[in-house]
């Protein structure tokens, strides 16, 4: 996980500035160059502050899968460009120079897709999905899902809905009805996407300091939620109702996120025991706020019907939430998700986004109100198809070509968390941004999963190492996260390069 960046950071640990440099090796030139030129780059925009301690080389190319004269030439050159200081006996540093304003906390590595461009044989970091052709239509032309009068009616208000637009509100009531969910309008805000949903609920829920228990592993969107706002996560096994009961009674905390649908990055589902145990630990909790986030629910890969969503079963529970989206299913680029809570809840959270953007655009809503009513299942038939076979391929892929790497078939979602052979995992250490320092334990043939990504990355795979999933910062198991939205064949090819870098690392 990335942590934040504060004025008293005096080192920086080899996988943490992994994750900070993100895509680096994807450009032209030799790597040490490439690394120099991206390390500068973070000096500039102070996410690297001056002062800042680079590891030492060693580590550094350990946790890169580099040599260590690649690490050698670029801080040399870094030295050249008067962007970083050394001396003997006390490693390399950021040097004062000009640099530009940044933000004090940056998102999750898992996310570093997302914030840069690079060129890349496969990505599996994506969990982004291609937008559905009915919603491709609808925005290019509106009137394919709304009427005169509602177009009118989207645009003749006064465009600011800090709760949703109404229609929108009632057509989401509508959806979670379908899924045996009894919801009003009033009992649902609009947001911008589900990570905006959880975002608010941290920030409305929770004192800085205060305990959330999430799963771990879990989505990493919301680690960042959480370490913007201050709060201290505790992981729990995933769908694990008993360690949740521990935790609530050890830590007290103010919020539970669960993933209990297709669980990020798993796959897979709550038993129906499990959640009635949740429910149950919710009542006996009032002032715990439970968050059953569905955003991964319609993407089934199988045709078992689904479990009903914790709120169905503590029907009235004022302090059990629920999380969706169309990011999955419709297309992210909707920005549409939604909270579904009492209708108090409903109105405080109204205010806090409110103070923060002031309502989601009303246009995209309006589309994305028209599409649920006219053609959610159509969608969500479109989505199951076109899932299928990128599974399925990643799936073929893996038996053939790893065979020995373990992992459990996903009930759903969209990635495999894969358990590498020989993997010991990563050090909590070699994570940490701050005055610890990173242990040495990070190294080729010692089996981690963060010099196995960047090994990976070379070869211009990029996959998730399981600690930026963890709310610990550590990956005990030693996992990966591979997502199955890309196509069938970059999959099956993005495995055999996998294959390649695990006979290389001894992972077979
Ligand atoms: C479990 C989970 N929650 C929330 C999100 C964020 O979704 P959105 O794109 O709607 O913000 C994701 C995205 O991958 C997710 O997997």
């Amino acid at each position: 996980m990335t942590e934040p960046i504060n004025a008293d950071v005096a080192r920086i640990g080899p996988a943490a500035l992994a994750d900070l440099l993100g895509h680096w090796p994807a450009g032209d030139g030799p790597l040490y160059r490439l690394l120099a030129a991206r390390i500068g780059r973070l000096a500039d925009t102070a996410q690297l502050p001056v002062g800042l301690r680079l590891p030492p080389e060693r580590e550094l190319a350990s946790a890169l899968s580099v040599s260590r004269n690649t690490v050698a030439m670029a801080y040399q050159q870094l030295r050249d460009e008067g962007m970083a200081d050394s001396r003997r006996g006390s490693g390399t540093w950021i040097a004062p120079h000009r640099t530009t304003p940044a933000g004090a906390h940056r998102a999750n590595g898992a996310f570093t897709r997302l914030l840069e461009s690079a060129t890349l044989t496969a990505d599996l970091t994506r969990a982004d999905v291609e937008c559905a052709p009915q919603v491709a239509a609808a925005l290019a032309d509106p009137a394919a899902v709304l009427t005169a009068s509602q177009q009118r009616e989207a645009t003749s208000g006064p465009g600011y809905y800090p709760a949703g637009l109404p229609g929108l509100r009632a057509a989401i009531a509508c959806l979670l009805a379908g899924q045996g969910l009894p919801t009003r309008a009033e009992e649902v805000i609009v947001t911008t996407g589900a990570q905006q949903a959880l975002d608010l609920l941290v920030r409305c829920g929770l004192a800085p300091g205060q305990a959330a228990v999430v799963e771990d592993p879990t989505f990493p969107g919301m680690l960042d939620a959480l370490q913007g706002a201050g709060i201290r996560p505790v992981g729990m096994r995933p769908g694990d109702a008993g360690q949740l009961a521990h935790v609530m009674a050890t830590h007290r905390p103010g919020l539970a996120y669960l993933i209990p649908d297709h669980h990020n990055p798993s796959g897979l589902n709550m038993e129906l025991g499990a959640r009635q145990q949740v429910v149950a630990l919710a009542r006996a909790h009032p002032d715990t706020v439970f968050v059953d986030d569905q955003t991964l629910r319609d993407l089934p890969l199988s045709a078992a019907a689904p479990q009903p969503p914790l709120a169905a079963l503590g029907m009235g529970l004022p302090n059990l939430v629920t999380v969706g989206s169309l990011s999955k299913t419709y297309w992210g680029g909707l920005r549409t998700g939604w909270i579904r809570a009492g209708e108090g809840a409903i109105a405080r959270l109204a205010a806090a986004k409110a103070a923060r953007d002031l309502g989601s655009p009303v246009h995209h809503q309006a589309v994305a109100a028209g599409l649920i009513s006219l053609h959610n299942e159509t969608i969500h038939s479109f989505r199951v198809t076109w899932l299928r076979p990128r599974y399925d391929a990643l799936a073929a892929a893996m038996a053939e070509h790893l065979p020995q790497w373990r992992w459990t078939r996903p009930d759903g979602g969209l990635s495999i968390w894969a358990q590498l052979p020989g993997a010991n995992g990563d050090s909590a250490d070699a994570v940490a941004l701050g005055a610890r320092i990173a242990s040495a334990r990070i190294g080729r043939g010692q089996g981690d999963t963060t010099a196995f990504a960047q090994a990976a990355l070379r070869r211009g795979v990029a996959v998730v190492p399981g600690r930026l999933l963890s709310p610990s910062a550590r990956d005990s198991g030693g996992h990966i996260r591979l997502v199955f939205t890309q196509p069938p064949d970059v999959l099956t090819g993005a495995v055999k390069i996998l294959a390649e870098v695990a006979a290389e690392r001894g992972h077979l």
